[in-house]
C-alpha cells in the first residue's frame, strides 16, 4: 500500500514525523525548520534533510504534493495585535500560524495534524483558537481536537498536556476519526532513566560544587527515590511521584527547571538522552554532539512520539474504515449529533477561561 506522504512543518528534531511513520502508513517527504541545531539532529535519524530556512521563505511551489500537513507551531508567536489585523495581513503582520495555513491553502493536503499546548484554548479569552479553527474550516477542514496527557495516553511516564488538532477534507473520514483512549501507564521511571549506572561527573550534584547552599537543600528535599524534582531558583520542587513533569525548551538554561534524580551514585541532572526518551524516542534516535543545552532544549521542545503515534493509528483507522464504507461507532453515535458547522461547535465556549498561555 502506497504509504501517505507528509509535509512537516516547525518540524525540530522530527517528533511528530517520527510518531506517525511508526505506524508503516506515513513517510515524510519534506520537513521544515529554520534552527540549525535540531535540523542537524533532525537529519542524523531522517532518510530527507531538514529544509533549515524560515517558513516566510518557504514558497509552497518548493514543497513536494502530500496527504498530510503537520506542525507544532510555537504558540508565542500569537499577538492581539496580529489578530485585530486579520488574517491575511499583507504586510506580513501575520502569525506563523498563519504562514502554515498559507501553505495548508496552496498545498490542499487531505490531513492536517497540529500541536500546541493546552492554554492554546483559553489564550485571549478563546480568540486564538477560534482563529485557529475557523481558519482551518474556512480551508475545508472539519475539525476535531482533543487535550491528552502522555502518562495518560501515551504509556509514558511523562505528565505532559498538549492539544492535538487533527483535520480531514473528507468529512467520512473525519466522522470515523475519534481520538485514542486512555491506557494504563505501565511504563516506569526505570524504562528511561538509567538509576543504576555511574555516569560522568558533570551530571552529579556533589558538595561544594555550586555555589550557595543549593547541594544542601537538595540532600534535605530529595527524600524520594521514585521522584524527579526540579531546581527552582531558590527551592527544590518535588513533582509527581513515578513521572517526569512537563519538560520544556528553557530547561537546563543557568541550571534552572532541570529534572533532577536521586541514584545509588547519588544526585544528578537527567541527561539529554533520558529526556529523548522521556519523549517516547526510541532508543536508537540518535543524537548529534551538541551542547548539552542544544539538545535539553530540543527535546523539551519535541512531542511525546508515542501520543502522535495512538492518534496516527486512529488516523490511519478512519481512513480505512471510509475506504471500506464501514463506520466507527463513534461515527454513529456521532452522526446524530454531528453539527452543520463541525469544527466550531465543537469549541467549548463556556469553559474558555482567561488564563494566560505558556509558552511551548
Ligand atoms: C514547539 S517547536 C516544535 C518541535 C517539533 N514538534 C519536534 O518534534 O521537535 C517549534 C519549532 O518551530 C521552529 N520555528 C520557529 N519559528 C520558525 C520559523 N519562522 N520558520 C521555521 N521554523 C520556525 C523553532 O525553531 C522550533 O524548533
Amino acid at each position: 500500500m502506497e504509504k501517505l506522504k507528509c509535509a512537516g512543518f516547525f518540524a525540530g528534531v522530527g517528533g511528530i514525523e517520527k510518531g506517525l511513520e511508526k505506524t508503516g502508513r506515513f513517510e515524510t517527504v519534506y520537513a521544515n525548520e529554520f534552527d540549525k541545531y535540531p535540523c542537524e539532529t533532525f537529519d542524523l535519524n531522517f532518510d530527507i534533510k531538514a529544509d533549515c530556512r524560515d517558513i516566510h521563505d518557504v514558497k509552497s511551489s518548493e514543497i513536494p504534493d502530500c496527504d498530510v500537513i503537520t506542525g507544532g507551531f510555537p504558540c508565542q508567536a500569537f499577538s492581539i495585535a496580529g489578530l485585530r489585523k486579520g488574517f491575511d495581513d499583507e504586510k506580513g503582520r501575520g502569525t506563523l500560524f498563519f504562514e502554515l495555513a498559507r501553505i495548508i491553502e496552496d498545498k490542499q493536503p487531505s490531513i492536517v495534524l497540529l500541536e500546541n499546548v493546552k492554554n492554546l484554548v483559553s489564550h485571549d479569552n478563546g480568540n486564538t483558537f477560534r482563529v485557529i479553527l475557523e481558519k482551518l474550516e474556512s480551508l475545508g477542514y472539519f475539525v476535531k481536537y482533543q487535550v491528552l496527557n502522555a502518562m495518560e495516553y501515551g504509556n509514558t511516564p511523562q505528565n505532559r498536556e498538549r492539544i492535538y488538532i487533527v483535520g480531514f477534507k473528507d468529512r467520512e473520514v473525519y466522522k470515523n476519526f475519534e481520538f485514542p483512549h486512555p491506557v494504563q501507564l505501565t511504563s516506569k521511571l526505570d524504562d528511561i532513566i538509567d538509576f543504576e549506572t555511574k555516569l560522568d561527573d558533570r551530571y552529579y550534584y556533589t558538595d561544594g560544587k555550586y555555589k550557595g547552599d543549593i547541594y544542601d537543600k537538595l540532600v534535605e528535599a530529595m527524600d524520594d527515590d521514585r521522584a524527579v524534582y526540579q531546581w527552582r531558583r531558590h527551592y527544590v520542587r518535588k513533582n509527581k511521584s513515578g513521572v517526569v513533569p512537563t519538560l520544556t525548551a528553557n530547561q537546563g538554561e543557568g541550571g534552572h527547571n532541570v529534572c533532577l534524580v536521586k541514584t545509588k551514585h547519588g544526585i544528578r541532572k537527567m541527561t539529554p538522552h533520558e529526556c529523548f526518551n522521556t519523549q517516547g524516542f526510541d532508543e536508537d534516535f540518535k543524537l548529534p554532539k551538541q551542547s548539552e543545552s542544544r539538545l535539553y532544549k530540543q527535546a523539551g521542545n519535541s512531542v511525546c512520539v508515542k501520543v502522535i503515534n495512538r492518534i496516527a493509528d486512529k488516523i490511519v483507522e478512519a481512513i480505512d474504515l471510509a475506504e471500506e464504507g464501514r463506520y466507527s461507532m463513534a461515527s454513529v453515535i456521532q452522526e446524530s449529533s454531528v453539527p452543520s458547522e463541525p469544527a466550531l461547535s465543537t469549541i467549548p465556549v463556556e469553559s474558555i477561561s482567561d488564563e494566560s498561555m505558556n509558552a511551548s
